[in-house]
């Protein structure tokens, strides 16, 4: 056979190296084409064609290369050595060929390989990869990320912001995060806070300007109770966000106290930092002010810089986005929307225990979930059963889907895990500092009154005439519980479920 090519491209190794370097390049070219027809993006099409090809086709050529030289060394085995390197003749045409396909490939490969890599980083970057790669891991970050006023913001805006340091950061914990899912050595649930979580101001005011004003915000909240009618109540509250700049003048409320006019550092004596004994406010013009929990006593050998943290956004704002409801408020809410019918005996109830449960496997959870809201009606309402079959049906879809959404138990996450310190009643939240029990020295007491938050505008139970007061109506809770709810933290009771 004539050879084409000079005699040193001729051996096993080379001849390997090009199949693999011809596969790969062909392969990734194919799925190139692919994903720019498919109409849907799939996850695992991008690490395979900007990740693991590309890896192949780089050992491809360098078994291409390595061949040649271990020829070329081979072949100057016992003659004279006048040259360690091979001599290239472009008046050879042999040579000319080889030289003409090595410079066309080489600058074929380094426009691909700046086309990869910019999508290998765009790649890495994305939700997809964030979100589905790590499938089982981040299953419940994702589905809750889906469901949430964060929905359209990409993982990375937070959890990485813009910059190189970060991104190289990221990647660096990325590389272990991939290693501790393929060797099943990750905590489950993912440990929050997460320390290395970029400040807040660097992530969430590039697109939240801590000082624009947002006034008032008005909610409506329907709750049913455990009985037999699903007693209802509701209420309308209208929370003093407030904020501001001094250019305006309009300067007040929750984000104005918070975060613009005082500088509010803390101690938290557990990781989740739900336990907050020590608490210093800074002001404006310098002033400082210490409190501290008569409830929960903190040593002083924990009163140093390395354990005071600075508030900012996400000591309120710790679930913007990963956000677990808690049972009797997403019940609440399908009640309200009736998409399950406040019309059947003891739903809330029922619905709420069905939820609560504790199932090891989500299958197990929705089938078991099926079995106890029917077995329960067949058993003690089979009037109802047969009457009101859909609306039953519909209810026990309704509560599967709600589990689906905010109970992942193969990763042991619910909202008990991480608990939204936006808010007081199902979690510590607010209270952990405006409990009443924070005192300063002087005898200041971190304040608890129900209307330096918010406004509740009228509450109304049931059928009863509401009860309206644009200056607030005095807080009546939906069961007699004496003065309890005054005294207590709403969550003692309210986080038990
Ligand atoms: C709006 C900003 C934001 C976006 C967008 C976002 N996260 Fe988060 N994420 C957070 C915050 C805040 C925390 C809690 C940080 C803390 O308490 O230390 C968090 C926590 C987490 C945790 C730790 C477990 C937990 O629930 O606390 C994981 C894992 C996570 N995020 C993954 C993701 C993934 C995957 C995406 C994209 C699908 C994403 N995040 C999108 C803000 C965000
Ligand atoms: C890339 C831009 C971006 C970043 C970064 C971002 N957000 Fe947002 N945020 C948005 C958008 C967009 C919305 C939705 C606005 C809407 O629907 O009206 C939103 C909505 C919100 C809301 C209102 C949610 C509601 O219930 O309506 C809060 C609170 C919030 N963000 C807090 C945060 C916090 C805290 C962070 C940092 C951890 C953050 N955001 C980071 C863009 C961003
Ligand atoms: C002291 C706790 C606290 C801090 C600190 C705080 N917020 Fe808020 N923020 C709230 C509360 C309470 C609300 C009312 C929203 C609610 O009840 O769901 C709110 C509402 C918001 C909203 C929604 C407004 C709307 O109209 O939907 C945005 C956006 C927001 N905050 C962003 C931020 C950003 C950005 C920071 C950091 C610069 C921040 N917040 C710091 C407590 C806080
Ligand atoms: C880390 C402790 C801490 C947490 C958590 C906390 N606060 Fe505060 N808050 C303070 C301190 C300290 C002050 C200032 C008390 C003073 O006047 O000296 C304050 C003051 C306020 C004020 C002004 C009170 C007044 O007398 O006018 C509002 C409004 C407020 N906080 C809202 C909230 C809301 C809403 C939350 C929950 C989303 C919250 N805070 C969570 C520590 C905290
Ligand atoms: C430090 C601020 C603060 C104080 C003090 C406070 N609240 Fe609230 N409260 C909040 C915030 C923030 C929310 C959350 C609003 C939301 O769901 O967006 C809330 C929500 C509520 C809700 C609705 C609960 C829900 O999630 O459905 C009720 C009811 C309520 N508060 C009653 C009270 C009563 C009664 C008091 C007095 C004992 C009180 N609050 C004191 C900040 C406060
Ligand atoms: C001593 C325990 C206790 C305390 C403290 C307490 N509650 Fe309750 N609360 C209950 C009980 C019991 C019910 C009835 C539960 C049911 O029927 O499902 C209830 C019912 C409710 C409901 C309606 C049921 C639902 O959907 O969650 C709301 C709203 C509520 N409480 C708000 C509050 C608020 C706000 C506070 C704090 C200011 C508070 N509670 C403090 C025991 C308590």
């Amino acid at each position: 056979m004539r050879k084409w090519l000079p005699s040193s491209f001729y051996n096993t190794i080379t001849i390997a190296g090009a199949a693999i370097a011809a596969i790969s390049f062909g392969l990734i070219l194919f799925l190139i084409l692919l994903e720019t027809l498919a109409a849907e993006q799939k996850p695992y099409m991008g690490i395979i064609a900007f990740v693991i090809l590309p890896a192949f086709l780089i050992v491809g050529l360098i078994l291409v290369a390595f061949g040649i030289f271990r020829e070329h060394r081979r072949d100057l085995k016992g003659k004279h050595r006048d040259h360690i390197l091979p001599r290239i003749d472009l008046n050879d045409p042999k040579h000319r060929r080889a030289f003409t396909i090595f410079s066309i490939g080489t600058i074929l490969l380094l426009m691909f390989s700046a086309f990869g890599s910019y999508k290998a980083y765009e790649y890495t970057d994305s939700d997809q990869f964030c979100g589905t790669i790590c499938h089982k891991v981040m299953t419940p970050e994702y589905t809750a990320y889906q469901n949430s006023p964060h929905a359209r913001v990409g993982c990375v805006k937070c959890h990485i912001g813009s910059g190189a340091d970060w991104y190289v950061r990221s990647k660096i914990s990325g590389a272990y995060q991939i290693y501790s899912v393929l060797f099943n050595k990750y905590s489950r649930p993912i440990e929050t806070p997460i320390t290395n979580l970029r400040p807040a101001r660097e992530t969430c005011e590039q697109c939240h300007w801590p000082k624009v004003f947002y006034s008032k915000m008005e909610k409506v909240k329907n709750y049913y109770l455990s009985d037999e009618d699903n007693s209802k109540m509701s209420l309308t509250l209208s929370i003093n966000i407030g904020g501001g700049n001094e250019e305006s003048g309009v300067t007040t409320g929750i984000h104005w106290h918070m975060n613009i006019a005082n500088d509010i550092s803390y101690i938290a004596t557990d990781r989740a930092r739900q336990v907050i004994p020590w608490v210093k406010i800074k002001s404006l013009d310098g002033k400082e002010t210490v409190y501290k929990s008569t409830d929960v006593k903190i040593p002083n050998s924990l009163i140093n810089d390395k354990n005071i943290r600075k508030m900012d956004c996400i000591d309120c704002h710790n679930r913007p986005t990963h956000i677990y409801h808690p049972p009797a408020s997403s019940v609440n809410d399908a009640m309200a929307a009736n998409l399950i019918d406040p019309q059947l005996p003891y739903v809330k109830s029922i619905s709420v225990d069905a939820l609560e449960a504790g199932y090891t496997k989500k299958d197990i959870a929705l089938d078991s979930i099926k079995t106890k809201i029917e077995e329960f009606y067949n058993l003690n309402y089979p009037n109802t059963a047969s009457k009101m079959k859909d609306k039953i049906e519909q209810a026990i879809q309704e509560v599967q889907k709600i589990y689906a959404r905010n109970y992942f138990p193969e990763m042991n996450v619910s909202w008990k895990k991480f608990p939204n310190n936006i808010g007081h009643l199902y979690s510590p939240g607010c209270f952990r500092c405006h409990d009443g029990k924070h005192v300063s020295s002087d005898g200041k007491v971190i304040s608890k009154d129900c209307n330096i938050c918010h406004t509740i505008f009228s509450e109304q139970f049931g059928n009863e005439k509401p009860e309206v007061s644009l200056t607030g109506v005095k807080y009546r809770h939906p069961i007699n519980i004496g003065d309890s709810w005054k005294e207590m933290n709403c969550s003692d009771c309210h986080s038990k479920n």
